[in-house]
């Protein structure tokens, strides 16, 4: 069986009740029995993670501790590369990981594109996870123009190797994420076409190859989002490279969010 990551990412969605409500009702769908759920998480096959706002980060920590919930993990969706210091409105990694949260979205298109995030920047902030102990969850992608100009391949290469190149094997190893999500599929409803998620993650993993061995790109695993939902998670997950799926829209809602899992589990 293939292990599954299903991340869930709110962007600037829900308050301290909300983020509450939900996953009191995760909990109840997730350990369902007839499910399965459970059973496939104790195994090691899935990893399930949410990424909500920074206000509800620690809040969502203490819930899961006090309802002593070890399959539902907690990240960010957005780090500052610094520690600490004179930047006002900005987290560091290292607060990040004080709220016992180990994982962060790093390059999120709506970070690139609506808040100018260059290419420099994004790499010093998958260094700064590096060595505060926090995954990076790299997000990366063409926008639609470029898909048109068939640049797509050529995008992915230039995003990866910026974000990628010059990291020792050994500080990666299995501490790197990456989630391929082309920008004109992100909350559009329209999703890329299975074969063209493949064929982007298996070039990813290509690429991945080049710089750190096969062994070491093998074992990173490798997400597809942008308008995933129920109705299409179990073509993109059944595909050979594409280990796990980035959710939005359809994570905001435990129905939706798990529905993704329900499909894949179905597909016999
Ligand atoms: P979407 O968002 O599922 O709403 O398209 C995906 C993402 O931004 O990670």
């Amino acid at each position: 069986m293939k292990k599954i990551w299903l991340y869930g990412n709110w962007k600037m969605n829900k308050t301290l009740g909300d983020t509450e409500e939900f996953i009191l009702s995760f909990k109840d769908a997730f350990t369902t029995k007839q499910k399965g759920y459970m059973d496939i998480h104790k195994k090691g096959f899935l990893d399930v993670t949410i990424f909500p706002p920074f206000t509800g980060l620690f809040h969502a920590r203490e819930l899961l501790r006090r309802e002593q919930i070890n399959f539902l993990d907690i990240g960010a969706q957005n780090i500052y590369f610094e520690t600490s210091g004179a930047f006002t409105g900005e987290i560091s990694p290292l607060m990040i990981s004080d709220t016992g949260c180990r994982k962060a979205l790093v390059g999120h298109s709506e970070r690139r594109h609506i808040f100018g995030e260059g290419e420099a920047l994004i790499a010093s902030k998958v260094r700064s996870c590096l060595s505060n102990g926090v995954i990076p969850v790299l997000c990366y992608g063409e926008i639609l123009e470029e898909r048109d100009k068939g640049l797509t391949l050529e995008i992915v290469q230039r995003q990866l190797l910026s974000a990628l190149q010059g990291l020792d094997v050994s500080e990666i190893s299995e501490k790197v994420i990456l989630a391929y999500e082309p920008v004109w599929a992100i909350g559009t409803g329209r999703s890329a076409k299975p074969q063209d998620a493949q064929e982007v993650c298996e070039y990813s993993r290509a690429i991945l190859e080049t710089i750190f061995g096969g062994e070491e790109a093998s074992k990173t695993p490798i997400l597809y989002g942008g308008s995933v939902k129920p109705s299409n998670g179990k073509e993109l997950l059944i595909q050979k490279d594409v280990d796990g799926v980035l959710v939005g829209g359809a994570s905001l809602e435990v129905s939706s969010f798990l529905g993704i899992l329900d499909s894949y589990m179905a597909r016999e």
